[in-house]
């Protein structure tokens, strides 16, 4: 029998009004972009994260041990972020992936990335070690010409769409289908209110 294995990854949450503010902002993007062809697949509201840390597969013998690293006390405080601004990824060529981007808030979110991130590699578990950028996926191109990058950047944002008190880090495992992904909160670490 093979081994099972849980694709985790650490994410910080977004308040309800904000999920609501952002789903209004996709539909002012999709229209502003309508007709153009463009092939982007828009993040569900309810789906939308502020990953912290991209675990991947963990076999499910080590799954405990990443639920206590990560619900143990923080000691830090709640804040605010402002989503603000936009820009794709990767920097160049055809783009994959729409984001808004965070203002301030963003060194609170960094200090809250790097405990965590401390936390898995405590652990002994892999991770990326490409450089933090703070940002909110918002859509991802199933398929992608250069010139999408400029037209997308066209119709997103440019100022202030929500501002988002973020109290905590969540661990999800991901369950990926054909329908999309399906998320699931395995533990919580609370920031200080
Ligand atoms: P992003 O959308 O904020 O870039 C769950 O898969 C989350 O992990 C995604 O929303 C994605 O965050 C992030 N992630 C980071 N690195 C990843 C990778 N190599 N493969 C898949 N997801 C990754």
């Amino acid at each position: 029998m093979g081994r099972k294995n849980q694709r985790l990854f650490i994410a910080a949450d977004l308040p309800a009004p904000v999920r609501a503010a952002l789903g209004a902002e996709q539909a002012r993007i999709k229209s502003v972009l309508a007709g153009s062809g463009s092939s982007l697949k828009w993040v569900k509201p309810e789906h939308a994260h502020l990953t912290l840390v991209f675990i991947g597969n963990v076999d499910d013998a080590r799954v405990p041990a990443v639920i206590d690293a990560v619900a143990a006390d923080v000691g830090l405080s709640a804040f605010e972020a402002t989503l603000e601004g936009a820009g794709v990824f990767p920097p160049r060529g055809a783009p994959r992936v729409l984001w808004i981007g965070i203002g301030s808030g963003a060194p609170a979110l960094i200090e809250l990335q790097t405990v965590m991130a401390a936390r898995v590699e405590a652990l002994g578990l892999p991770i990326e070690d490409r450089a933090f950028h703070p940002h909110l996926t918002i859509a991802r191109w199933r398929e992608s010409r250069p010139a999408d990058r400029s037209q997308a950047l066209g119709a997103a944002p440019n100022g202030v769409v929500a501002r988002a008190r973020i109290d905590g880090a969540t661990l999800y495992q991901s369950r990926l289908s054909p329908s999309g992904p399906a998320y699931t909160a395995l533990a919580r670490a609370n920031l200080t209110a």
